[in-house]
């Protein structure tokens, strides 16, 4: 097959987003998705980018983060067994529009890890105490350009220590990559179908800098292994 056109971020929705799934399907497709996260070490610049911005915290320091777009909250467990391994005390939130994912995020949870699975549009949710840091993967990409701008705009309004976006880079070698793996490790049909078009409907450099430019932030956008663009500030 040739390769689609990557000048430009693709419209067509995801299937995850538009089609009704049994929950076991849905259970099978998240479970996918984790493997394809841990293959390409995508949980990485996230917990780089909380090392960064927790550097010199007391121990003890609380530390408040907000996962948006959790799926069944892999990175939120991460983050909570990263946080107590430094000695901070995290109080995390998982802001999901999702039923199924609540619902498998509580079910992975083990009772010592106090995690608040929310569910509703991460635009309609107003948390009791700022966060200290916002981060979402995988996420931005499920949105219309507009909502991204919004996205932008609401997490330096909200979070009080900084935010943080992990998401694809638009390729053809990533779209050819992910295309490839998925077929060899015979993930489910959603997420073949899905995975390739994430890459296709993820940004470029110019994207974030223009999206930025137009919200009056200035961000780090940096690139990591594999085919992560990833925009970050840390106020
Ligand atoms: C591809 S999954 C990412 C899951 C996980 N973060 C990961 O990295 O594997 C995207 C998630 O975003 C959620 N989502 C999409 N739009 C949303 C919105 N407006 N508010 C909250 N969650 C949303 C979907 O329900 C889905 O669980």
């Amino acid at each position: 097959m040739a390769s689609p056109d990557f000048s430009r971020r693709a419209d067509e929705p995801e299937w995850m987003d538009v089609r009704q799934w049994p929950r076991a399907d849905f259970a099978a497709i998240l479970n996918d998705l984790e493997q394809a996260n841990l293959l390409t070490f995508a949980a990485h610049p996230t917990l780089d980018f909380l090392a960064r911005l927790t550097r010199g915290w007391p121990p003890g320091a609380e530390l408040r983060v907000a996962d948006l777009g959790y799926g069944r909250g892999d990175m939120l467990r991460r983050i909570h067994r990263w946080a107590v391994s430094r000695g901070l005390r995290p109080r995390l939130t998982g802001v999901d529009l999702n039923p199924h994912c609540r619902a498998l995020a509580g079910e992975l949870t083990p009772p010592g890890l106090a995690i608040d699975w929310h569910q509703g549009d991460l635009f309609d949710w107003a948390p009791a105490e700022p966060p200290h840091a916002i981060v979402s993967a995988l996420f931005a990409h499920h949105l219309p350009a507009a909502d991204v701008q919004r996205l932008l705009t609401w997490q330096e309004a909200t979070a009080s220590h900084g935010w943080f976006v992990n998401d694809l880079h638009r390729h053809w070698l990533a779209w050819r990559g992910f295309r490839a793996l998925a077929w060899a490790m015979r993930w489910h049909p959603c997420v073949r179908h899905d995975g390739a078009l994430s890459v296709r409907r993820a940004f470029v450099h110019d994207d974030w800098r223009a999206m930025l430019a137009e919200a009056g932030l200035a961000a780090d956008i940096r690139w990591h292994p594999l085919f992560r663009l990833c925009v970050g500030r840390i106020k």
